[in-house]
């Protein structure tokens, strides 16, 4: 039978955004070109990378024994508390090195099409600024801690690293089937929210969102309100988020290798044919087919959450 070969995707190429595909509304600066690289990184003050140091510190008291064996590792492998914010020249040579991936600044939140091609190309961009000590506990947009703290080291083991760019490649196919919010869901339950079970009964968390501050990298792995479910894709990938507080749901992988089987060794088109606009599950539900490990009982979330006085329990 003769088969109709598909057209090799050019991942060199920025790809275009198609027109009926929704985004966030970004206004580019006028200093960078469409690639949304900053020339170059920041000049940090010595504020500047005191917060860092404080923010690692912090991090450094809650994380071990919680954050995945393989975080752990590229914290070290990089050595991100040397002292300051990291250079990222060198930062990128030692992550090259390693899997051949580099860290690029970035003046802000850049558009989905051009995240997608940075990380194709085996790019990391990160926030070209650090939060101040008044918004030293939380702030929406993803600063350097947030990014080379919570997502570079992760980027040094070689499966996640592959995992990444294969992120990126799929962003492609999203914007033509536009369903980029079912994809972004993919991203935020592995790479910013994601745990894994590396022994039985021993869950830890690998995603940059939780590994970045303090209360979520306590809240994902012990607390007894969140849902801790097995990560399926297709359910996960049908499931809303929350993006300004602690998760209600979070999805447990085996191991790496299996992240990547369940993404990436798949097809998505008759996923994406199959999707409504909108989500099917909410970020609360638990149903039928879930591999349920830990069946949250949402008290944080019904006390009121953030900015109720909620304990995070
Ligand atoms: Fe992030």
């Amino acid at each position: 039978m003769a088969t109709i070969a598909k057209p090799q995707q050019d991942f060199s190429i920025l790809p275009d955004l198609p027109a009926d595909v929704f985004t966030a509304p970004l206004k580019k600066p006028a200093h960078v070109g469409d690639d949304w690289l900053e020339p170059e990184q920041t000049n940090y003050t010595a504020e500047d990378h005191a917060i860092w140091d404080d923010l690692f510190a912090r991090q450094m008291q809650v994380l071990p024994g919680r954050a995945a064996n393989a975080f752990m590792a590229g914290l070290e492998k990089l050595d991100l508390g040397r002292g300051g914010v990291p250079e990222f020249g060198q930062l990128s040579e030692e992550l090259g090195a390693l899997t051949g991936w580099s860290v690029v600044p970035v003046p802000m939140l850049i558009p989905d099409h051009v995240f997608f091609w940075h990380l194709a190309n085996r790019r990391f961009p990160a926030g070209n600024f650090i939060r101040t000590r008044e918004t030293f506990d939380y702030i929406q947009e993803p600063d350097v801690f947030h990014d080379v703290f919570g997502h570079a080291p992760m980027l040094t083991d070689p499966v996640f690293a592959d995992y990444m760019q294969e992120y990126g490649r799929a962003g492609w196919k999203a914007m033509r089937y536009n369903h980029l919010k079912a994809l972004g869901a993919l991203y935020w339950y592995t790479v910013e929210f994601g745990l894994i079970e590396e022994a039985p009964g021993d869950i830890r968390a690998y995603g940059a969102g939780i590994l970045s501050g303090p209360t979520e990298a306590v809240f994902s792995v012990e607390a007894q309100s969140p849902n801790r479910i097995m990560l399926n894709v297709d359910r996960v990938m049908r499931t809303d988020y929350v993006i300004s507080d602690l998760q209600p749901t979070y999805f447990v992988i085996e191991s790496f290798e299996d992240l990547y089987r369940q993404t990436v060794e798949r097809d998505f088109d008759r996923l994406y044919r199959s999707l409504g606009a909108s989500f099917t599950y909410a970020n609360t539900a638990v149903i039928d087919v879930d591999n349920v490990i830990h069946q949250g009982t949402q008290e944080y979330l019904l006390r009121g959450g953030r900015g109720s006085g909620a304990k995070p329990v």
